[in-house]
């Protein structure tokens, strides 16, 4: 069982079911509306431990009612929630989330609590980092955390992923030469390396930009397609399961934790890690909400 630390997100979600995506400065009406656990990081730490991770969380929630409901609801799923701490001044995060009738999802996100940490709460929760196997981070909370954070965990040997989400352009080079793993999905790619990343070829583009930055293995995540992986001279796109999307929220967050749950810590079984993610993400896109949809590992079987 693999031992992982998220230093990450934690949002309410509040979540709108809408036949087409308002265009702006246009009223629609929702036909469903209603809320669920959420926010990258704990949606990959939830990821992770459902798939079977004994998982530890570092970041932060508001004082307020919203704050406990998601430090209960993270407890719940075995989580050590020792490194969160609790802002005085901040509301717990939320995220507004539309999906349309193809699947497809806008979000809009206030980060609140999850920037009221940074480097000093990172570091007085090294042990966890120390005593894991991996360490995933996003770009939900605190630059300056993940940094700190990644470099403890590059000095004690253990594997950094970071799931560069939101996208951001200009990544700081210290952090991309202490990731071992980087997790873009196609549009997060193209705002990285400014590649536009449609298929195998593009994604390989991609991911060369990103090896000579000093990211040892490059994981694209495109869609429909499937994932493309390339570490050591050994690159593949690994095709999805084809299903029916109703939502796609916390896919890629499901992604990277079930990935995560299989992955040997010296990375030698990729390959059966993407595999694996790959099913673990089309289980989450056939349910509606971040956290309902994310998958537990007797319901991920590969090769069915
Ligand atoms: O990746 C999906 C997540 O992004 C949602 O749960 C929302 O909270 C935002 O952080
Ligand atoms: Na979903």
């Amino acid at each position: 069982m693999n031992k992982v630390t998220v230093i990450g997100s934690i949002n309410l979600d509040t979540n709108l079911r809408v036949k087409q995506m308002p265009r702006p400065g246009e009223t629609v009406h929702a036909s469903e509306h209603y809320s669920a656990a959420g926010g990258k990081g704990a949606n990959q730490a939830v990821a992770a431990a459902r798939s079977g991770c004994e998982v530890s969380f570092i970041g932060g929630v508001g004082d307020d009612a919203p704050g406990k409901e998601m430090l209960g609801s993270l407890k719940r799923e075995g989580i050590n929630t020792q490194g969160i701490i609790t802002a005085k001044k901040e509301s717990t995060g939320q995220a507004f989330i539309t999906v349309d009738d193809n699947g497809q999802n806008s979000i809009t996100i206030y980060a609140g609590a999850n920037y009221a940490f940074g480097p000093a709460e990172v570091e007085q929760n090294q042990d966890l980092i120390k005593d894991s196997d991996f360490l995933i981070a996003q770009f939900e909370t605190p630059l300056a955390a993940t940094i700190k954070g990644f470099e403890i965990a590059h000095d004690a040997g253990v594997k950094t992923i970071l799931n560069p989400a939101p996208g951001m352009a200009k990544i700081p080079a210290d952090l991309l030469k202490l990731t071992d793993i980087i997790t873009p999905n196609e549009t997060e790619a193209e705002t990285i390396t400014g590649i536009k990343v449609t298929d195998e070829r593009t994604a390989q583009m991609a991911a060369s930009k990103l090896h000579d930055q000093g990211v040892k293995i490059v994981i694209v995540t495109i869609g429909t397609k499937g994932a493309f992986y390339d570490y050591q001279n050994k690159s593949e796109l690994v095709p999805a399961f084809k299903v029916k999307a109703v939502d796609t929220t916390a896919a890629g967050d499901t992604f990277i934790g079930a990935m995560t749950s299989i992955l040997q810590p010296d990375l030698s079984n990729l390959k059966d890690a993407v595999l694996f993610a790959n099913k673990a993400s089309s289980i989450t896109v056939q349910k509606y909400g971040a956290q309902p949809s994310i998958p537990y590992a007797k319901d991920i079987k590969v090769g069915k």
